[in-house]
């Protein structure tokens, strides 16, 4: 099966948008057209108006103030404003759907009985976590880390955070105890919320021990709330250990807001890059807010009453903006999964969007590839009618992948909309909207409104036209845009601003086609896709040369059928250790340790020695091809120190078969 979406090129199948659809979405073609030149000509007049989506305390009278320039770069929107995020996502609804439901809780066992919390009872919950964390000295700007499952304790443990002017770092519940720490420490949390287990698929992971493990790292003042969720035996020390629900009993339901400027941080999320530990992406309160609320109304087409479902976690920045903040912003109901999608069995998915009648579905490729291996009975034994719209995000889609999702599931009725963006990016950059844009399968297809990319030439940077191929970048803000690195800002510029002067890089490549269409075709620089997961080669590197036994690693991307990228490693152990199945096995366990499960690699071949330049750099060029066993292509080899290392490292991949 080819995980490549981007081959496709002259007689590329369009879907036209279905006629009915058009009538009742909020945006159709001629609209489109019309708001975006708008967006572009007149971003600020554009940007005022879509403000006002939010509830302000002050209204802004500034909109924007971008620059772009590498030295000088500065982002910030409608920063004369101040609102309250939590006021926007809960109580500005009391008073007219206090009674709806805000969040669906899907339980990981099909045993337990699904819970709907209304707006009413959120506000509750909200406000009650929000006094917990004031009681245990959390104040507007300190840093809170959240490691839980997908329970709603997560969205209450966000949105209390941003109550009262807390910045929440969320870790995703995969991650081991030493990332864990690492965020902990870089941006110096008072706090860490986790709960005593995770329950994914019938398996429990041990948050409450791993934050144990975690806290020997940190300062001794960082305090550990323990939502007891599983009600699994834990280590409790006292003093430090807080039972959250218990005090959260106790605690007043009144917590007035706090009153932030908009360009207050909301939120760090830590994401991977091609060289050194995972930045902490800053993104703050109105920007961030418009935007999700923004794309996540109009890229899915969401109505009044309708039932949004988004599979991903809150650990990533999916989850942060199409699970909790613009969903709830725009006053819709959410629902929350804990589980995976094939447990109790392949169908899991489809029984969920049964039972609660979901009408937008958002999922990532690797999860639809691995679903359409198992057979079309697991989707066809339930009533998927509800379904109006269906997303995907995380890596391109392959066209076989579409084509099941959109016959198999969606029927041939529901749009697909294939979501381009980045944790950086805060929200949809790239995308179509489901009433306004025929759909070509493996195409992000169009900018969302004020959205100016450019395609450039690698290496000359020259600004390509028409239909085209080159690297993707932004050519102005939209208020989505993280704001710097936490700490770092020096970092932040160096990342996005410094090669590619006055835009912003995004670190992907893309083909523009004669329609004006993206096609996404992947990463330019040291990152990996791994089931939708960012991964930073690097990263997998350090840890396999941390093991006694390395004495050098490199780390590549290869096509894999499900999880569309795999990590291959090739390592040179140190002299006088002899490669072995129980060794590699050991690597493995290692990296899952260092990092999680997620970095575990696929494939790891020995090598005794890797190509090198002769000023001793790898070249990682030859490896990825080794790696995709692509012989042919192997390039100019004349500049190795070694050239016949090559020879070696090719042998070696087609012994394994
Ligand atoms: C990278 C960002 C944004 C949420 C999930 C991942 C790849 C993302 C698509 C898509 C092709 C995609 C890009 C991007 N990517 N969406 N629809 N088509 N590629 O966020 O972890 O920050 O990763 O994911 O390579 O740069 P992330």
């Amino acid at each position: 099966m080819s995980t490549q979406a981007q081959t496709a090129q002259v007689n590329d199948p369009v879907y036209p948008v279905p006629a009915e659809f058009a009538k009742t979405a909020h945006i159709d073609a001629a609209k489109y057209q019309e708001m975006y030149a708008q967006s572009i000509n007149d971003s600020e007049g554009f940007w005022a108006e879509q403000g006002k989506r939010l509830d302000w305390i002050k209204p802004y009278t500034q909109v924007k103030d971008v620059n772009f320039n590498f030295g000088e770069v500065n982002i910030k929107w409608f920063f004369d404003g101040t609102l309250n995020v939590a006021h926007n996502c809960i109580d500005r609804h009391l008073a007219t759907r206090g009674d709806q439901t805000a969040i669906i809780f899907e339980p990981d066992s099909p045993e337990t009985p699904a819970q709907h919390i209304t707006y009413n009872q959120l506000h509750d919950k909200v406000s009650r976590m929000a006094n917990v964390l004031r009681s245990q000295g959390v104040t507007k700007g300190d840093r809170v880390i959240i490691y839980l499952p997908m329970i709603p304790e997560a969205a209450y443990a966000m949105l209390a955070c941003a109550r009262i002017g807390a910045i929440h770092s969320i870790v995703f519940a995969g991650f081991s105890p030493d990332a864990l720490a690492n965020r902990i420490n870089d941006c110096g949390a008072k706090v860490v919320i986790t709960s005593d287990e995770a329950p994914r698929g019938g398996r429990m992971t041990p948050l409450k021990s791993n934050t144990d493990a975690a806290l020997l790292h940190c300062s001794d003042k960082v305090r550990c709330l323990v939502v007891k969720h599983t009600g699994g035996q834990t280590t409790w020390i006292d003093g430090r250990d807080i039972d959250v629900k218990a005090l959260m009993e106790h605690a007043s339901p009144d917590c007035p807001v706090e009153e932030m400027n908009a360009e207050d941080p909301l939120f760090i999320l830590y994401t991977s890059g091609s060289t050194g530990k995972p930045k902490g992406v800053v993104h703050c309160s109105g920007g961030y807010l418009v935007y999700a609320s923004m794309t996540q109304e109009l890229v899915f087409d969401y109505h009044e009453g309708d039932v949004y479902w988004c599979t991903a976690d809150v650990g990533w920045v999916t989850g942060h903006s199409y699970i909790v903040y613009g969903p709830l912003a725009n006053g819709a109901t959410t629902l929350m999964f804990e589980g995976v999608p094939t447990y109790p069995d392949a169908g899991r998915f489809w029984a969920v969007c049964e039972k609660h009648k979901v009408n937008q579905f958002y999922t990532a490729p690797t999860a639809i590839r691995s679903l359409m291996g198992k057979g079309t009975e697991f989707v066809e034994k339930y009533d998927l009618s509800s379904i109006k719209v269906l997303g995907t995000v995380g890596e391109p889609i392959n066209p076989e992948a579409w084509n099941w999702y959109n016959d198999v599931v969606g029927k041939g009725k529901a749009p697909i909309v294939d979501t381009w963006w980045q944790t950086e990016t805060g929200g949809h950059l790239l995308t179509p909207l489901p009433g306004a844009t025929a759909l070509k399968p493996g195409s992000a297809t169009t900018p969302f409104f004020g959205v100016k990319p450019v395609v450039l030439e690698p290496t000359t940077a020259e600004v390509l036209e028409g239909a085209t191929e080159g690297v993707l970048c932004i050519a102005d803000s939209w208020p989505g845009q993280m704001r710097t690195v936490w700490g770092d800002h020096e970092r932040f510029q160096e990342t996005y601003f410094q090669q590619y002067k006055g835009y912003y890089f995004s670190g992907d490549g893309c083909r523009r086609d004669e329609d004006g269409y993206y096609w996404i075709t992947g990463r330019v620089d040291d990152v990996i896709n791994v089931s939708g997961h960012r991964m930073g080669t690097a990263e997998v590197e350090s840890a396999l040369v941390a093991h006694a036994k390395v004495a050098e690693a490199a780390v590549v991307g290869y096509p894999h059928s499900l999880k569309g990228q795999g990590i291959y490693a090739y390592v040179t152990l140190m002299n006088g250790v002899e490669p072995s199945d129980e060794l590699r096995a050991e690597l493995e366990k290692w990296v899952r340790t260092e990092i999680g499960p997620i970095a575990k690699p696929d494939l790891i071949q020995w090598a005794p020695n890797l190509p090198k330049t002769r000023s001793g750099k790898i070249m990682r060029r030859i490896l990825r091809k080794i790696a995709e066993n692509d012989f042919g292509a192997l390039g100019d080899t004349s500049t190795l120190a070694e050239p016949g290392c090559v020879d070696e490292l090719i042998e070696n991949r087609m012994n394994r078969g």
